[in-house]
């Protein structure tokens, strides 16, 4: 072959790779965001990228689109290694179009989707986007219709991860929200169905498109996003912790890395953790870090619903999805969000096979108007769901309250729980003894020469009765009572013995999931 060829390849490569050119790459920067190759750069381990379809060229006439060059048709797609595993991704180039989404973008989307399906490794897509591209009308919505067909054939089967670090409007907000996880970069990311000026239009309603969409607005507010990072390469380094707790497709385990932790380790401190008066909150992040690896917790949707924790642990190595209540917001009870993010997150790991550690410490579900008209019935099934229908290994912990309902919906052990263990401290009961003692010994408080001394006599007597753990251990609704400083190793225990479980279900289409 002529040297020359190699240098006609060498040429067009070289042009492909500036994108939009300099002027629109300046334009990036001064938006405070990375261009896509410099995205794909920084997830991927070092020369290990391989990009597809290249060429690939848009094939519009509309609008004057014919004399429009789209270098790399707006998006950069490929495979490669992150900490040396097989991940797919794409990341739409801002410079080129304002990264639309026509019928080729698409496609390029589309064939890297599907090669990650059939090898079975995680995709990684990052959205920054006009989103469908105007000049191509009904082409650019097939495309999107292909994409989200894709996303939700692939849910389940391999990891799917979305970064917005840019634009993310109308439809277009529709791929990001059916994969497993999206990320968001404050400031300079946004997500939004219809934009500031729409909304003016229409409902005569002011709002900016941060205050709208942006990164908090998702992670605190709608609970769409699951994380938010202060930089995009902060964000890529998340994606990559992340993609480190997750398998690379529903047939594999997640890596289990090695653990400088002892397995035998007491943890004196969680013997003294839950204080004297069972109305003090403290803190559940404390119990969750002294009982992982490394003390390492990666949480996830950290600002959205922070009555119920969520996230990833290792213990002995293996990667462990933690569903915690946390006593010092609402008291740790259940509501309308905190069900949905329970829910949510009980059926990504049970899809990953990741087993469930579930930490309970829950007076109830919230009362109110605000959340029986708001359809708590319906969210809290979603959790009672999401517990029966899994079948990864699933460890309970009560380490205080367990009450009614909420104690049901925090993986009892008739939801399947595989191994359920209590501190002494737990209070496994149908209603807290204030409450029970309103009802239960109503008459006699009322009919009592002393009523308040009488009601807080019954009130004692009940708490030692029972909002204990004995009476749930007797019937062997817990299988042990254990000393706190012993739970890491407890756990370890169950991880271990749980790990060949294998149970199946029915055989049929799919459940009928209460959304
Ligand atoms: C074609 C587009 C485009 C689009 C941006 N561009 N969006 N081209 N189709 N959807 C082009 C611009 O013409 C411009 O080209 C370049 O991209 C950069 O755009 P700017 O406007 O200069 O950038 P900026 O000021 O940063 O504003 C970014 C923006 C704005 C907020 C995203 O471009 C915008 O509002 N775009 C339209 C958003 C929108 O309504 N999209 C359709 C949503 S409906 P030049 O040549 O000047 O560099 C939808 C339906 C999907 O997506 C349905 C799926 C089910």
């Amino acid at each position: 072959m002529s040297s020359s060829k190699v240098e006609q390849l060498r040429q067009l490569k070289g042009s492909i790779k500036l994108g939009g050119g300099e002027k629109r790459i300046e334009s990036q920067r001064k938006k405070g965001k990375m261009i896509a190759r410099e995205r794909i750069n920084l997830l991927f381990d070092e020369g290990s990228f391989v990009e597809v379809d290249a060429f690939v060229k848009h094939r519009c006439k509309n609008f004057g689109m014919d004399k429009m060059k789209s270098p790399g048709e707006g998006v950069v797609t490929g495979y490669g290694q992150v900490d040396g595993r097989l991940v797919y991704a794409y990341a739409q180039d801002f410079t080129v179009l304002g990264g639309s989404l026509g019928e080729m973008h698409a496609k390029k989307i589309c064939k890297i989707q599907d090669l990650a399906l059939k090898m079975g490794a995680p995709i990684v897509g990052i959205n920054d986007s006009g989103g469908a591209r105007i000049q191509e009308g009904v082409d650019a919505l097939s495309g999107y219709a292909n994409i989200f067909f894709r996303n939700t054939i692939s849910s389940g089967v391999i990891p799917q991860i979305t970064a917005i670090m840019g634009p993310c409007a109308g439809g277009a907000v529709y791929s990001p929200a059916i994969t497993d996880f999206i990320f968001m970069v404050d400031k300079t990311s946004q997500m939004f169905i219809t934009g500031p000026q729409v909304i003016k239009t229409v409902t005569g309603e002011e709002v900016t498109s941060e205050d709208l969409g942006g990164a908090m607005t998702h992670n605190s507010v709608s609970g769409v996003a699951h994380f938010v990072s202060k930089s995009e390469a902060e964000c890529i380094e998340d994606i990559k912790r992340l993609l480190s707790f997750l398998p690379s497709n529903n047939m594999e385990i997640a890596p289990v890395y090695e653990v400088h932790d002892d397995l035998n380790m007491l943890i004196p401190e969680l013997d003294e953790i839950i204080p004297e008066n069972p109305n003090k909150p403290y803190d559940m992040k404390k119990i969750i870090t002294a009982i992982a690896d490394d003390s390492d917790f990666f949480e996830t949707q950290a600002s959205y619903a922070q009555n119920i924790i969520t996230g990833f642990i290792r213990l002995n190595g293996q990667s462990v999805g933690v569903i915690a209540n946390q006593p010092k917001v609402l008291a740790g009870c259940l509501d309308i969000n905190a069900s949905d993010k329970a829910g949510r997150f009980v059926r990504t790991c049970d899809c990953y096979n990741i087993p469930v550690l579930t930490i309970v410490d829950v007076p109830g579900f919230l009362p109110g108007t605000a959340q029986e008209y708001g359809g708590i019935i319906r969210h809290g099934a979603k959790m009672l769901y999401a517990y029966s229908e899994a079948t990864v290994p699933k460890i309970t912990l009560i380490v205080r309250k367990a009450y009614g309902g909420a104690y049901i919906a925090m993986c009892c052990k008739e939801l399947g729980a595989d191994v359920s263990l209590a501190w002494p401290s737990a209070q496994i009961a149908v209603m807290g003894p204030d409450g029970a003692a309103n009802i239960i010994f109503k008459k006699e408080i009322a009919d009592s020469s002393d009523p308040q001394a009488t009601r807080v006599e019954l009130v004692d007597n009940y708490k030692i009765e029972f909002a204990t753990p004995y009476k749930a251990a007797e019937r062997g609704y817990v299988d042990d009572v254990i000393e706190p400083s012993a739970t890491r190793k407890r756990l370890i225990d169950a991880i271990n013995m749980t790990a060949s479980k294998r149970e199946t279900r029915p055989s049929k289409k799919h459940g009928n999931l209460p959304v």
